[in-house]
């Protein structure tokens, strides 16, 4: 839980009032920046926004500051989380971890078991708070250019993404939302994990050096696609602060069967140790 933590001030709760629902249709352009022509439409969610797919929504004194919502999969026991947005006024606050946790009971109460979506293996928020705080794992898809070429600050870079898998009755998930699974880079690097490093800042290399930015794409592409290859999965995320630079290191944490270290030396020189 970070140093932020707003829990106990965070209401969350079903959304299926079309007023409610336009805030979410808002949220989305304040937080991606989209036209509204992009954004899902309030009666697009009213519709498709049932059972355990009901939209929730986060307040915070009454100020709608996140959101998260799925849709159905051909199968019935399968959902698929199609967003997740807060705020950035209200990011890095565990306003996310609170609406997975709401989510987690609404999916369970419908009987699913698992829940899938995707996400852009360098963006870290997002790789901490789906693996390292609610338990995903990613087990070994790696989907080159998901979305084709994207406008603004992504254009010209590949819009690769994990496929993030999460059980929600596992024993896993259980032990992350206790706190009881907490990975730390003292306690492992055992005989059959991997670590790759990716940059803490990737929006910001994005806007500073992209030719920097392609390169980190370029290379844990080809990281991942390798050790996927040969079976290995992601099973956590791990960050490290304090290192003498004062900066934050992250770390994918892959599983299987040797005993290696992969570092990513300004996302060129990767190396075993
Ligand atoms: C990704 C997102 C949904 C996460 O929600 P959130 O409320 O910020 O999530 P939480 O605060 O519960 O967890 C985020 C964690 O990442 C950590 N974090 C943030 N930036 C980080 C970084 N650069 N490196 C390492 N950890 C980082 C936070 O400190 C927090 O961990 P902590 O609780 O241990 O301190 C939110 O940031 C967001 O809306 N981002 C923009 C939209 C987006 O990418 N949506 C998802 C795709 S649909």
């Amino acid at each position: 839980m970070g140093n932020n933590d707003l829990t106990t001030e965070i209401s969350i709760r079903k959304l299926n009032d079309i007023d409610d629902l336009e805030k979410i249709t808002d949220l989305q352009v304040q937080v991606w920046g989209f036209d509204y022509r992009d954004a899902i439409p309030a009666h697009i969610m009213k519709s498709i926004g049932v059972g355990p797919c009901t939209p929730l929504g986060a307040e915070i004194d009454g100020k709608m500051v996140g959101f998260i919502y799925t849709f159905p999969t051909p199968n019935p026991k399968k959902q698929y989380l199609h967003m997740i947005g807060i705020h950035p006024d209200y990011q890095s606050k565990s306003v996310g971890e609170e609406l997975f946790k709401e989510q987690l009971k609404q999916s369970q109460s419908y009987g699913i078991e698992t829940l899938e979506w995707t996400y852009d293996p360098l963006e870290c928020a997002n790789a901490k708070l789906y693996i390292a705080k609610i338990g995903g794992i990613v087990e070994g898809e790696y989907q080159r250019d998901n979305y084709g070429n994207q406008d603004g600050i992504n254009d010209g870079l590949p819009s690769d993404r994990l496929n993030v898998t999460w059980r929600v009755n596992s024993e896993r998930v259980k032990k992350k939302f206790e706190n009881k699974n907490e990975r730390s880079l003292d306690k492992i690097i055992g005989p059959e994990e991997i670590l790759i490093e990716v940059p803490h800042n990737f929006q910001e290399i994005k806007k500073l050096d992209f030719d920097e930015a392609i390169k980190w794409r370029y290379d844990t592409r080809e990281l991942f696609e390798n050790f996927f290859s040969q079976g290995y999965h992601i099973m956590d995320f791990i960050s490290k602060n304090g290192t003498p630079d004062g900066l934050i290191k992250n770390f994918y944490l892959l599983e299987k069967s040797e005993n290696k270290l992969i570092r990513g030396e300004n996302g060129r020189n990767h190396k075993n140790t």
